[in-house]
């Protein structure tokens, strides 16, 4: 047996002894959910750990166990569970009626928060995912431009729609730019051959695409800082550079905010001053219930308008429904300047407290992100591509994941933390204090500095 799997199999015996309640959960599951769940992102071996409640920073699960959450539902839950305002809302909400059919004026109020926040937008619609507010955006500048391909980000996932699951995780078979492959059977060959794909902080690369293909693009799509590869934070003046580029061939440009969205008050784009074509918001905007946002500017957006004769259909039974929009609400108005330093200064400790316990034990590490938002590669830093990601071996994420699990911290499979707004600076510390336990259980497995980076097989 390796070293890897005899530390997996340790904390895998560790995590089960814990887990009777979740593991019989599980195995009664699979017999009406394919492999137990219903989420394939949040899915990890030897199985999932199922909740019962949520409590400010914390989650409980069907054990008992509690487990500080450095997650909040993959980062959309920006002041924790159960938030006691935005649980008020909507529950005064029930009972006026859920959703109507009609509009509301909670969308209106909801609308012009964002329209307030965020100048690039002057006018957005509701929907209640991001993948929905992705494939609308997509649609809306192919309507707009009368062009079908679109040019997205190998390693960004931009939701589950087919032309967004296009080389999300490609791995070192990956074939040359600007050809993507599908993100599994299933997704229609159809709509690849439309998905031009470039790597991040490419300019070059970005501006040959567009030499190439510029007058059948729709769109360049872009995350600001591309959070699933391993928040890649964008080089100074690339995000504008690709404004530019879409815009020099006719083209719109994207920027899927549904992550970056809470780095501040109006966005990453906010803060870095770029003002896309089109923005899509999910996650943080509805204050934990299902939600997704697709704005921009007027001319732009103007394609939906439903007065328009052969404008975009756009529909969706619980559009803008009301108890998302009272919710979200109250999380953004909630979501203050002085909130969001709170967190900046928290993601901080937290970066640096991290990178301290790798430091002091000479583990290969980098800890980078921006803002309430974190990732470990387990290689040398910055990471600033997919293909640069590639370097830091899976084995090492996933060991760190069970390991915290089993010291009661939950953080995503992959590396990646949220903070939220109920977390302290003690949690964050005793967050640190078991990435260092972890790292010295795992003292054979984690890289050492100096060592040569792992073999990209590894993928
Ligand atoms: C950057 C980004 N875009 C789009 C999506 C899709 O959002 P949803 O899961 O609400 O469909 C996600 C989800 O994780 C995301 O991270």
């Amino acid at each position: 047996m390796s070293i890897v799997e005899d530390l997996d199999r340790q904390l895998a015996t560790t995590y089960s002894r814990r887990t009777t309640a979740s593991r019989a959960l599980y195995e009664r599951a699979q017999r009406v959910l394919p492999g137990g769940d219903t989420r394939t992102g949040t899915f990890y071996l030897p199985y999932p750990t199922f909740m019962d409640r949520g409590e400010g920073s914390e989650l409980v699960d069907v054990d008992g166990n509690r487990y500080i959450d450095f997650l909040g539902n993959f980062t959309s839950l920006i002041h924790g569970h159960a938030e006691p305002r935005i649980a008020a809302a909507i529950a005064e909400q029930a009972r006026r009626g859920t959703v109507m059919g009609y509009p509301t004026e909670a969308q209106v109020a909801l609308a012009e928060l964002l329209v307030e926040r965020v100048p690039s937008v002057e006018r957005l619609r509701f929907c209640n995912s991001g993948t929905e507010a992705v494939m609308n955006a997509i649609r809306g500048a192919r309507a707009y431009t009368g062009r079908r391909m679109i040019v997205k980000i190998e390693g960004g996932y931009n939701g589950a729609y087919d032309a967004a699951q296009v080389s999300v995780t490609p791995g070192f078979h990956a074939p040359p730019y600007p050809s993507g492959i599908a993100e599994g059977p299933g997704v229609s060959p159809g709509i690849v051959s439309e998905v031009l794909v470039t790597p991040f902080n490419d300019l070059e690369t970005l501006r040959w695409i567009l030499e190439r293909y510029g007058r059948d693009v729709a769109a360049v799509l872009v995350e600001p800082m591309v959070s699933y590869a391993g928040m890649l934070r964008a080089d100074e003046g690339y995000l504008q550079g690709v404004v530019d580029a879409a815009h020099a061939v006719g083209a719109l440009a994207i920027f899927d905010e549904i992550v970056t969205f809470r780095v501040g008050y109006g966005g990453l784009q906010g803060l870095e001053g770029v003002a896309p074509d089109l923005t899509t918001f999910a996650k943080v905007i509805g204050g934990g219930l299902p939600v997704g946002a697709f704005g921009g500017r007027e001319e732009v957006m103007a394609i939906f308008d439903p007065r328009r004769a052969g404008g975009v259909s756009h529909s969706g039974t619980f559009n803008g429904n009301n108890a998302t929009m009272a919710a979200g609400l109250e999380a953004m108005r909630m979501w203050t300047p002085m909130a969001i330093a709170r967190l900046d200064q928290l993601g901080e400790r937290l970066r640096q407290g991290l990178q301290r316990e790798l430091d002091a034990r000479e583990v290969l590490g980098h800890v980078q992100g921006m803002g309430s938002l974190s990732h470990v590669h387990y290689c040398a830093g910055p990471v600033r591509s997919y293909r640069d990601a590639l370097r830091s071996p899976r084995h090492c994420a996933r060991l760190m994941h069970l390991g915290l699990l089993t010291r009661g911290f939950l953080w995503a499979s992959r590396g990646m933390t949220a903070l939220n707004t109920a977390i302290t600076e003690a949690e964050v510390d005793a967050l640190c204090g078991a990435f260092g336990e972890v790292l010295d259980l795992g003292r054979d497995v984690f890289p050492r500095v100096g060592s040569t980076e792992p073999a990209m097989a590894d993928a």
